[in-house]
């Protein structure tokens, strides 16, 4: 796969007020899933279509994603850091990153785990000469979604936030990515917050430039890991599956074998599992994590140097870095950060 565009922004400056307190631990883009930082999924499927140049538009937790994504290499891409030094928004972000687009380019949320072939969504875009092209996605309910409503010929007729009924039936909601010729970078002011949805997507429809949708004729998953609930949700997916080309990293090594692992489960270097546990399904246990004797973890994110105590039951529990579990408690459902945090 070679897609004609080879340049994307991926906007991960975000607060992630949703997904706190575990936003305050590490930014959104490294949340980890399946012991691997969310937004790896994302440079992943750039990867995979020969994207190679990859704008990461940051402002909160500049330093530890810089920190911990380094310069790509790892993923076959390279990858290039603008920072905000005030948050601008979605499109303030685009237009902070402009001195580094020579071309047709990508943009996208960086919440997201998609798997979308961007090759043919890049060859509508410069075929339609659009200024944006939109990757839409057709859902059931589009309450919590941003509607774009389009003509036959694919053209955006409206764009429609958080309605409940669609009456072309289509349902056809905004999926956080977009192919975009440079010239949409005039239409945004310089160093200024300004959204995508509220701001610019409605002032250039207004302005009735040429923007298309586009659906994957074979959807792939997508979520939006905005919230714990859909965080946890895509945990679940990956590991059962969802993404073809997501294989878990798994590096078990320190577990007694008087441990009982009940797959799906995605287990990391240096973790300890001791002897009477139940682990999984749909448990991920990051590097350097200790579980002791007994627990019992079942559809739980565990981050790495987290500790589970002796008999305590996990259940639909993230636990972050550095939090231990009581021995002999029970959590459902919950957020466990350390006591200090
Ligand atoms: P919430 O506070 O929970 O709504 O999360 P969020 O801050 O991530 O906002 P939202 O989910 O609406 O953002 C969608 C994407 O845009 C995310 O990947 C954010 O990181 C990113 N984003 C939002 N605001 C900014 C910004 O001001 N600058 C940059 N660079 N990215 C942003």
């Amino acid at each position: 796969m070679a897609s004609p565009i080879t340049q994307a922004i991926l906007l991960i400056g975000g607060l992630g007020t949703r997904l706190r307190p575990l936003t305050y631990q590490r930014p959104k883009a490294l949340l980890p899933l399946l012991n691997c930082p969310l937004i790896s999924y994302e440079i992943r499927l750039f990867a995979r279509h020969g994207v190679t140049d990859l704008i990461m538009a940051v402002s909160y937790g500049a330093d530890a994603i810089k920190d911990e994504l380094g310069d790509g290499s790892r993923w076959g891409v390279r990858l290039h850091y603008v920072e905000e030094e005030q948050r601008l928004d979605t499109a303030g972000a685009i237009r902070n990153c402009a001195a580094l687009i020579d071309g047709p380019f990508f943009a996208c949320n960086g919440d997201l785990v998609y798997d979308v072939d961007l090759t043919t969504m890049a060859a509508a875009h410069l075929r339609q000469s659009a200024l944006v092209t939109f990757c839409l996605r057709r859902v059931d309910d589009i309450s919590a979604y941003g509607l774009i409503q389009c003509d036959d010929g694919g053209r955006v007729t409206a764009f429609k936030e958080k309605v409940n009924s669609d009456e072309t039936g289509r349902n056809t909601v905004n999926s956080g990515f977009y192919a975009m010729d440079p010239q949409v970078l005039d239409y945004i002011p310089d160093n200024q917050p300004y959204s995508n949805e509220t701001d610019l997507f409605p002032a250039l429809l207004a302005r009735r430039e040429p923007l298309y949708g586009w659906t994957d004729t074979q959807p792939g998953y997508w979520s939006d890991v905005g919230r714990i609930e859909t965080y946890l949700e895509a945990h679940v997916s990956l590991l059962h599956g969802a993404v073809s080309w997501v294989k878990p990293d798994d590096m078990r090594t320190g577990i007694h074998e008087g441990a009982h692992i009940t797959e799906p489960v995605a287990i990391a270097s240096g973790a300890t599992i001791a002897a009477g546990c139940r682990i999984g399904p749909d448990v991920a246990v990051g590097e350097g994590c200790r579980i002791d004797e007994g627990a019992v973890v079942r559809r739980s994110m565990l981050w790495p140097d987290s500790v589970v105590g002796a008999g305590a039951h996990v259940n639909e529990t993230i636990v972050a870095s550095e939090a231990s579990v009581a021995a002999h408690s029970s959590h459902s459902g919950e957020v466990i950060v350390p006591s200090d945090a």
